[in-house]
């Protein structure tokens, strides 16, 4: 397995590892993860796209782990729009189901912390599905706090939902 920041060239790879989760909430809408359109490839070039940019002005941060030229988990921070927020940042993180529970999303979340702290994002906020278990406790691993909940924030399937926000400041 190869931690490494995403590169143009991964274009192809990342829209199969988006379908992939996209897929997989089509079949558990429980997934706590927004996404849940398949996304062609123009969509996925305008999101790497911006990534890319973000990571070359140091808006971002953002790391790749990939198996036999496949990715299997992304992970990013992206600092909040100039001015008063810039130390800023907003965490996401993903792991292809058959990666998950073997200590990934532990060594994803600490490389991208990391950096993102290098670029003085010292305030990182994230969100997550109130029924996301594992993501939670993944969090509060690291040291974030729950700064609030909307209670039927989301609704997947059709079911209320509440969304936790978190932070951690550093
Ligand atoms: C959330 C996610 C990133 C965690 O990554 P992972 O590689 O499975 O997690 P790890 O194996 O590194 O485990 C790290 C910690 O997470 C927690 N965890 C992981 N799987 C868990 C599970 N099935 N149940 C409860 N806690 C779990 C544990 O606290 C674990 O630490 P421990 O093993 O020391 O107890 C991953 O499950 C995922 O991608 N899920 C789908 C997408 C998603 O929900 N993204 C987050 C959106 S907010």
């Amino acid at each position: 397995m190869v931690l490494r920041a995403p590169r143009p060239s991964d274009l192809d790879e990342m829209l199969r590892f988006a379908n992939c989760l996209v897929r997989e909430k089509r079949m558990n809408p429980g997934l706590g993860i927004l996404m849940d359109r398949r996304l062609n490839r123009k969509a996925e070039a305008k999101f790497l796209d911006g990534l890319l940019t973000g990571v070359r002005t140091k808006d971002a941060v953002s790391v790749t782990a990939e198996v036999d030229g496949r990715i299997v988990g992304h992970t990013e921070v992206r600092r909040q729009p100039p001015g008063d927020v810039r130390h800023v940042g907003r965490f996401g993180i993903a792991i292809l189901q058959e990666y998950r529970g073997k200590g990934l999303g532990k060594l994803l979340m600490g490389t991208v912390l990391e950096q993102a702290g290098a670029l003085g994002m010292k305030l990182i906020t994230l969100e997550a599905y109130a029924n996301n278990e594992a993501a939670l406790r993944l969090y509060r691993s690291f040291g974030f706090k729950e700064f609030g909940r909307l209670g039927g924030g989301v609704r997947p399937g059709g079911e209320p939902l509440g969304l936790v926000y978190m932070f951690r400041q550093s």
